[in-house]
Parts: C-alpha cells; structure tokens; sequence
C-alpha cells in the first residue's frame, strides 16, 4: 500500500472513531438532554488542548455476539489536556457506545491516564455516563472497575481527583467517584445509586423515581454525595474548572496565586454583622465575604449540612479553605453531617497545602437519641481528627460563641491551631449561661424566696465570668481580641507570617481515623 493510501487509511479510521457509536445515536444522546463525549472535553478542556491516547483500543470479548459491534475507543474517550494552562488526564465516556459501559479495554484505558497522572503529578477529571459494568464481559468488568477503585484510593492525596456525574452511574460504578476528592453533578440528568428503582422496589417495596432515589438534588441535599449541582452540563464543567483553579496540582505543590496589590484591608462592614442579641441569627457568608479577595468565595456542598459552611476561597490571592459554623441554620450547632463534611474537606485542604481559615460560632453539639444513636461521638470525632491531624497553617476567628466540646473541635490552639482570633462579641465556656447556672447553683437557687430571679442573677453572675473572650486570652488560648473591622488584615498578615510552616507529625503507618 502506498503511503498516501496509508494516511488515508489513518484519516479514515479517525472518522470513524470520532463518530462514537453513530450518528442516530448522537441523536439520541442530544434528544436525552446530553452532550457527547466529545462535546463534554470540547468545553471543558482549553481549545485544542487535547490529546487522545488509545482512540482505536477496542473490546476483545466474543460473547453475546459481541463480535458483530465493534467500536474504536470501546466507550470512552481518554486523554490529557489543559484547564487554564495547567496540565490534566481526563477521561469521558460515551454512553452512545453500549451506554458508555464499562468492560475490560474500557477500563484499561482509565487506568491508563490515571497512571500517567499519578507519575506526572496532575489532577484526574472523570467524566462519567455509564450504565454500569458492561454485562456481556462479566467477572472481566468487574476487574476493570477495581483496577480503578484500586488506583483511585492509591491516588487520593497525591493529585486531586474530580468526578463529574453527567448520566448515570449505577452499581459499584458509583464507588470510583465515591473515592475522588468532589463529585460533580447535573440536574434532572445524572442520577447515582447502588441499586436502581427496580432493584429497591423488590428488595423493600419502597416506590421511588430514580431522580428522588439518586438525583443530583437527593444527592446535594440528603445523602451529601454530590459537592456541585450545575443546572446544565455546560455549568457543570465550569464549575469543575473553577474547583480546579484553587487546588495545586499535586499534594507537592502549592496552589496557584492570583495577583494581588496591598490595599487598605479595613473592612468596616464586619462591625455590624453580629446581632446586639447574642441567640439572634446571621449569616456567617457575610463575614466570610467581606473578610476573602473580592467574589472568590467558591462554596462546596452548598446544600448539604448548611449548618456548616465550607468552600475555597482567596486571601491576598492565595487559596485558602474555609470552615464556618452558620448560626443561621440550626444555631450553628455541630451535628453528624456537619461533622463529616466539614472533616473531608479539611483533610483534602490538608493533602493539597491549601491554609486552613475558621470561623467559629458554635452553641455546640445537637442533643438527641438521633444523633446520639447515629454515633454522633463517631462522627464529632471525625473532626477533632481531621483539625489536629492536618499541619497546613490553621487560622481560627471566634466571631461569637465557642461552647463546650465544639470549642475545642473548631480548631483550637489545643489541637494544632498557629493562630486564633476572638473578637469582642465571643462568648467562650463550657455551656450556655442559663444551662450553667441551674446545674452549679441549683441547691441555692431552689432554696431561693424566688428562684427564678435567683437563676436570672446566677445567670448573668456566668455570663460576666465567661461571656467574653478575655479568660482565653489571658490564658493564651485566644491570641489577640481583634475588632471584626480588622480581620482581613490580621489574617492576611498571620497567614504571611506562616506561609512557611513545617511541622511533621509522628512516624506511622497511618493513623486510624474514627470511621
Ligand atoms: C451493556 C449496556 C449496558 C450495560 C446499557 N447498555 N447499559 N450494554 N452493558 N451495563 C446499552 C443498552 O443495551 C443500549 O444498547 C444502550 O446501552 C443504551 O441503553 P438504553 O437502555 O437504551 O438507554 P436508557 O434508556 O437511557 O437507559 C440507560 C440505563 C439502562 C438506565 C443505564 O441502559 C440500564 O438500566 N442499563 C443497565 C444498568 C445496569 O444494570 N448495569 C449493571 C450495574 S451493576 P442499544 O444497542 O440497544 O442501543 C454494575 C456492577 C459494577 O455496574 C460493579 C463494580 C464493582
């Protein structure tokens, strides 16, 4: 064959793998409300950035006639590229090819960029549509899958990993995302679950739609499983793109900077934030936003847990992640969710060097026989762990109430913190005034002509003992009472002062985090 006839042999085969399983099946992916493969890295990735590696793998088996369909790519396409100049391995399935399942040449080719990452020290981006192991491969796809989970896991604090859900992701496919750092979802079109509507009809006789059983919505809300909801896919990608933009590229580096020109850091705005009525709510994204880089507020699990906001964000240009108790949902009281959401997040800022911010208004912990009986002691402890394990510089700003147990989980100087900040307005003891009072004056005030005015005065008796910041302060557990006006600064200037921190923790195998 001649060498022209060659290069037209190669430009056909291209054709044929960029058609994916067809054109009236392109169709029927646009019809279903999705974007191909293909269109999926066109947005996400920088314009022709991408490279594809194995476009013309296909699948081996034999079975079910499996002979007859042959597609080039076998179901995802696979690759590296660049997201705003910066180096990712991305791979996308293509639910036009048997519904973008997952069998045995399918999987090596993941395990493939997801090797190629983990030596290249750049993030993973998984762009799932799938109906699951592909059934005809059997005990084969199986395999495939845990080659992933396997590489998944050996990857998780080495280089970021993000999933994006943009179809569905159905039986142990759901474990791979599960392992990565974020999952991203889309509304009314990606749906997640172990076992689908069918499955849980027969086993529990519950009649549930997939949407409410596994939906983008259950899953930002309920389960906690989703970090982002886009209300398309276009959104969708570019919140992946955004995600990226605070996250070095490996657990080596440190994340990149925007620029930054020192102005006048006074933020006057924060002085009226916190109510004069200590049990009146505000909304602690007031404070987080008047204190970060102008909109660089980028929160995660939005919709999850609200009683704790958590989110990256940039402070004199330099990413940071931020945790803040919201006395605007639940009081800002530390139940399980909260908890574990909070406790992932600080350990991903912690593998990837990005500093850690508080804010720190927390009643305490949620009494009750649910919580309790969840292990909420399990779960709160996830926390305290996850604070006193990480060795990035850790700032703490107590903008109102620091009680009990919580004080010590919202990283306190006690566990590791470098700095913490308490501005007038905190209140920092081991229980609420009133609840104090009734337990350690209780004989004096039943014994009282009127108890409740004796409660009153043993009540305000505890709060001018410690309803303030001034006790911790002078045990040096509070380094500075600040006024909020001058948070920005001082937090900028702290996180200045630590930007080279080392601090080690004991040699290990690894410890054994409260699961
Ligand atoms: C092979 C599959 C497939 C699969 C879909 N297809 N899933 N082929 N293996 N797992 C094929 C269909 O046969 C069809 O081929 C094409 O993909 C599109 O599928 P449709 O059903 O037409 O699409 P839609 O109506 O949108 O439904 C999508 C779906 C459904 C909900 C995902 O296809 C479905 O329920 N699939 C099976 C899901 C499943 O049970 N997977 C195994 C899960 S267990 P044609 O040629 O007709 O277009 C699992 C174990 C992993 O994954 C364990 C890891 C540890």
């Amino acid at each position: 064959m001649s060498s022209k006839k060659k290069f037209e042999l190669l430009d056909k085969k291209i054709q044929e793998a960029l058609k994916g399983g067809g054109e009236k099946r392109i169709e029927a992916q646009h019809k279903r409300g999705k974007l191909t493969a293909r269109e999926r890295l066109d947005i996400l990735l920088d314009k022709g950035s991408f490279q594809e590696l194995g476009m013309f793998v296909t699948h081996r088996s034999h079975d079910f006639n499996l002979d007859k369909e042959k597609y080039p790519g076998d179901g995802v396409v696979t690759g590296y590229g660049t997201i705003n100049g910066r180096l990712v391995y991305v791979f996308s399935q293509d639910f036009t090819v048997f519904g973008g399942s997952l069998a045995e040449a399918h999987a090596e080719k993941i395990v493939k960029i997801m090797d190629l990452a983990m030596k290249n020290g750049a993030p993973v981006i998984g762009l799932n549509d799938s109906g699951g192991a592909r059934i005809q491969e059997g005990v084969v796809s199986l395999g495939g899958y845990a080659d992933i989970f396997y590489r998944n896991t050996l990857a998780s604090g080495v280089v970021p990993q993000l999933s994006a859900i943009l179809g569905p992701c159905a039986g142990g496919a759901v474990y791979s995302p599960a392992i990565t750092d974020f999952n991203f979802m889309v509304a009314n079109t990606s749906y997640m679950f172990v076992t689908g509507p069918n499955v849980v009809k027969t086993v529990t006789h519950e009649e549930v739609s997939s949407e409410e059983l596994g939906g983008a919505f259950t899953h930002a809300s309920k389960s906690g499983v989703a970090h982002f909801v886009g209300n398309n896919e276009v959104e969708t990608l570019n919140q992946i793109k955004q995600a990226l933009s605070y996250m070095p590229q490996n657990c080596e580096e440190l994340p990149p900077e925007t620029e930054y020109t020192p102005t006048d850091e006074i933020r006057k705005e924060l002085n009226d934030i916190v109510p004069e009525n200590p049990n009146q709510p505000y909304d602690i994204k007031d404070v987080i936003c008047n204190v970060v880089d102008k909109e660089s507020f980028f929160e995660v699990h939005k919709d999850f847990a609200e009683n704790i906001v958590i989110g990256f964000a940039r402070l004199a240009g330099k990413s940071i992640g931020i945790i803040a108790n919201q006395p605007a949902y639940l009081a800002g009281v530390l139940d399980i969710n909260s908890s574990k959401k909070a406790a992932r997040f600080v350990r991903f800022c912690d593998a990837f060097n990005i500093p850690l911010l508080v804010f720190e208004d927390v009643p305490g912990f949620l009494p009750g026989t649910d919580q309790e009986w969840n292990a909420i002691i399990t779960n709160g402890a996830k926390l305290l762990y996850a604070f006193s394990e990480a060795t990035v510089p850790r700032i703490t700003v107590i903008t109102r109430k620091a009680y009990g147990g919580a004080y010590d989980v919202m990283n306190s100087k006690h566990i590791g913190a470098d700095l913490n900040f308490a501005w007038p307005t905190a209140e920092i003891a081991v229980m609420g005034a009133k609840g104090a009072a009734e337990i350690i004056f209780r004989k004096e005030i039943k014994a009282a002509k009127n108890p409740e005015e004796k409660l009153k005065e043993k009540e305000a008796e505890y709060i001018a003992m410690f309803a303030h910041p001034y006790k911790a302060a002078e045990r040096g557990y509070i380094d500075e009472v600040i006024k909020p006006e001058q948070t920005r600064e001082r937090l900028i200037r702290g996180f200045k002062m630590l930007e080279n921190k080392v601090d080690k923790l004991p040699k290990k195998k690894h410890g054994n985090i409260p699961l």
